[in-house]
């Protein structure tokens, strides 16, 4: 049987993190510059119902048996046996590989879940449609963090532009132009899971100042939709510096995000902001596309430690 593989794409939160936990909108875009990918191969010389799960760069190469049921690779692998009601598979070999920065706000834990789930649902012969995908990567997700929105699911899944609301149908859109970001990574790990956890005890600490930051975050985003699917591309700059503002009050920036959003701004970016959990991660600006050379540059001498120069279309 030959090897099966899947990828799945990075993606960046435009606009509306955070606030997209509490019920309102953001914008989210794949990166396809960055993937996971796995490949499944099948073993015919290990014993059947054997699932080998190899992911050098999470440091896990074990059979399924072995791993703890929160393991999140584990968990995308049982979930296709559960949806295809097998109580074991055909001996096989997952590697999963990722070039996606991890715990960066790049979407690299649900691009590797869409991957396993894609490939070895195919490599089971019953390809899961993407609303499964989708679906199934949401519960992977909430190993992740407790109360994830699913935007990184959505958008990793459906490889698109999504405007996205907890609970209602996905939108998916396209940009009337295409527009140039730069994606620039602190170098500063943070799990979504602290800062949501911070907001959240923010938020019921003084639920009144929190909702209206998050009603101040939705109206931009809503602006941001117009902007987008108009083609006022050079509208989307000023609305990026305010949410960053939004997200500055809500406590999840940091002092390494706030440089490089400083930097990308006197380097001439349009607009820029932190993308994702936040805390550290990474940060986009807006680039006209002439200036991207000159801002990547600026970027790495402010100490960024990886800049991705994304067309978004
Ligand atoms: O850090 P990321 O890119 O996985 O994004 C998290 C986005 C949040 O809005 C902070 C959380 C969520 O579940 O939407």
């Amino acid at each position: 049987m030959p090897a099966i593989s899947a990828s799945a794409p990075g993606k960046i939160i435009l606009f509306g993190e955070h606030a997209v936990v509490y019920g309102r909108p953001a914008i989210a875009v794949p990166i396809p510059q960055v993937r996971a990918k796995t490949i499944v191969s099948a073993e015919p010389r290990l014993a059947g119902g054997a699932v080998r799960i190899q992911a050098p760069a999470a440091g896990v190469d074990a059979f399924l048996a072995e791993l703890p049921p929160d393991n999140p690779l584990g968990k995308a692998v049982s979930l296709v046996l559960e949806e295809l009601g097998l109580l074991r598979s055909p001996a096989c070999t997952l590697r999963v590989t990722s070039t996606i920065p991890v715990a960066a706000g790049l979407g690299s834990g649900a691009a590797v879940t869409v991957s396993i789930l894609r490939a070895f649902s195919t490599f089971l012969g019953h390809p899961l449609p993407d609303n499964r995908v989708c679906e199934l990567s949401y519960e992977v997700e909430k190993l992740y963090h407790g109360t994830p929105s699913g935007i990184d699911n959505t958008v990793i899944t459906y490889a698109s532009p999504v405007f996205y609301v907890k609970g209602q149908n996905v939108e998916m859109f396209r940009a009337r132009r295409p527009f140039t970001i730069l994606i620039a990574d602190t170098g500063v790990s943070s799990p979504t899971k602290i800062a949501v956890g911070d907001v959240r005890r923010l938020w019921q600490q003084d639920a009144a100042r929190y909702e209206a930051l998050f009603d101040a975050i939705a109206e931009i985003t809503l602006q941001a939709r117009q902007a987008l699917e108009k083609g006022h591309i050079h509208l989307l700059g000023p609305l990026m510096d305010r949410n960053h503002e939004l997200l500055q009050a809500l406590s999840v920036s940091s002092p390494e995000l706030d440089h490089l959003v400083q930097t990308a701004c006197r380097a001439g970016a349009l607009g820029a902001k932190l993308s994702g959990g936040g805390r550290g991660g990474n940060c986009i600006a807006l680039a006209a596309p002439e200036a991207a050379a000159h801002l990547v540059e600026a970027l790495k001498a402010a100490g960024a430690a990886g800049v991705i120069v994304a067309e978004v279309k």
